[in-house]
């Protein structure tokens, strides 16, 4: 079956075809038009900008996620849309867009939940891969460790208390002068300095498995003033360094944590932070220490995409969730 997967919960706005037949997922197209240029100009994303340039790009991307698959609407299976969470005006154009789609062309429509797409884009990558097993989602605006009992649902065990850790990237990103969003070109800064040369706040919360990010950046902007204050260059490279290996630890920490009582034998990585390669790398050696398989999407699946949503979509449409006309989004998980 063909499965036409639509993304516009924030900066992205994405179609994709994804086939699955013969228990396997195959990606035939992943359409991806950003808008980070756009929201650079503001050092983050605008709202209203966000949804207008979702209305641009919607319908012409959609069409070129089925001319690139090969294939026309008669084609489509069945349409997964994110509804939730996100930004309320750019997920509206999406479901509106899908809902239109769906109802016209008589398909069945499926609802997705952000999150559980970032998850399901390890389907795409490892076709064996079945729930049970942990899952950490990094990303701009979560950072949680859910339990996957069976496909599809995720019951939170951890989350953050206040930020998420792609915030805390960007934000101290844009202080020190990165281009937006930061946490790709942190990655790169922190292989250039000192990882040990500045002490921060763990975001790992003691005798928890949650985090909090707020000290940290907190800590890390005090440094940067009062750097300032004394006529000091600021070493970014040192920055950059210590905050991710600050904050990388802590994200390994609380893993490793959630691994030990849950005893789950697979982790699955997902988000846009997922592609940050100080982190994938942690992991990995964590994972290997404790023999547990560890699955982790390729950076072009980390980020928002249709293809993850059209993954999530197939188990909502094995479930017999179908949505009808009164599908709406929510900006709430
Ligand atoms: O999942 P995503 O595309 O959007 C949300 O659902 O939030 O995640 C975007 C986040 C941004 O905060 C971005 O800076 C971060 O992912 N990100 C990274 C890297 N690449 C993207 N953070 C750290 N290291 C990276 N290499
Ligand atoms: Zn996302």
């Amino acid at each position: 079956m063909y499965i036409l997967g639509m993304e516009s919960s924030c900066d992205e706005t994405s179609a994709a075809i994804v086939e699955y037949s013969n228990g396997k997922f195959e990606i035939r197209s992943n359409i991806v038009a950003s808008q980070i240029e756009t929201h650079r100009l503001y050092g983050g994303v605008v709202p209203e900008i966000a949804s207008r340039a979702h209305i641009e790009a919607v319908s012409s991307i959609t069409s070129e996620a089925l001319d690139v698959a090969g294939i026309t609407l008669s084609d489509v299976d069945l349409i997964a849309v994110t509804t939730h969470p996100g930004l309320i005006g750019a997920l509206l154009v999406g479901v509106n867009f899908a809902k239109s789609l769906a109802f016209a062309n008589n398909i069945p429509l499926v609802s997705v939940n952000h999150i559980n797409g970032h998850v399901s884009a390890a389907y795409l990558c490892e076709n064996d891969l079945k729930a049970p097993f942990l899952s950490l989602v990094v990303s701009g605006g979560h950072t949680s460790i859910y339990v996957c009992q069976k496909e599809g649902e995720l019951c939170e065990i951890a989350t953050t208390r206040d930020d998420a850790a792609g915030e805390a990237f960007d934000k101290i990103g844009r202080v020190i002068g990165l281009p937006y969003p930061g946490g790709a070109a942190l990655d790169k800064l922190a292989y250039e300095g000192d990882s040990k040369a500045i002490k921060l706040p763990s975001p790992a919360l003691q005798g928890t498995m949650d985090f909090s990010f707020s000290g940290i950046k907190t800590a890390a902007l005090n440094y940067i003033n009062s750097s300032n204050q004394k006529g000091e260059e600021v070493n970014r490279a040192n920055l950059a360094a210590s905050y991710t290996r600050t904050i990388v630890e802590a994200i390994a920490k609380q893993t490793a944590a959630a691994l030990q009582s849950t005893k789950m034998k697979t982790l699955v990585l997902a988000g846009g932070v997922a592609a940050n390669s100080h982190l994938r790398a942690s992991l990995a050696r964590l994972c290997e220490s404790m023999n547990v398989r560890f699955v982790v999407p390729p950076i072009s699946l980390c980020g928002d995409n249709g293809a993850m949503i059209a993954a999530a979509g197939y188990f909502e449409y094995l479930y017999g969730r179908f949505a009808d006309t009164s599908l709406n989004a929510s900006a709430l998980d």
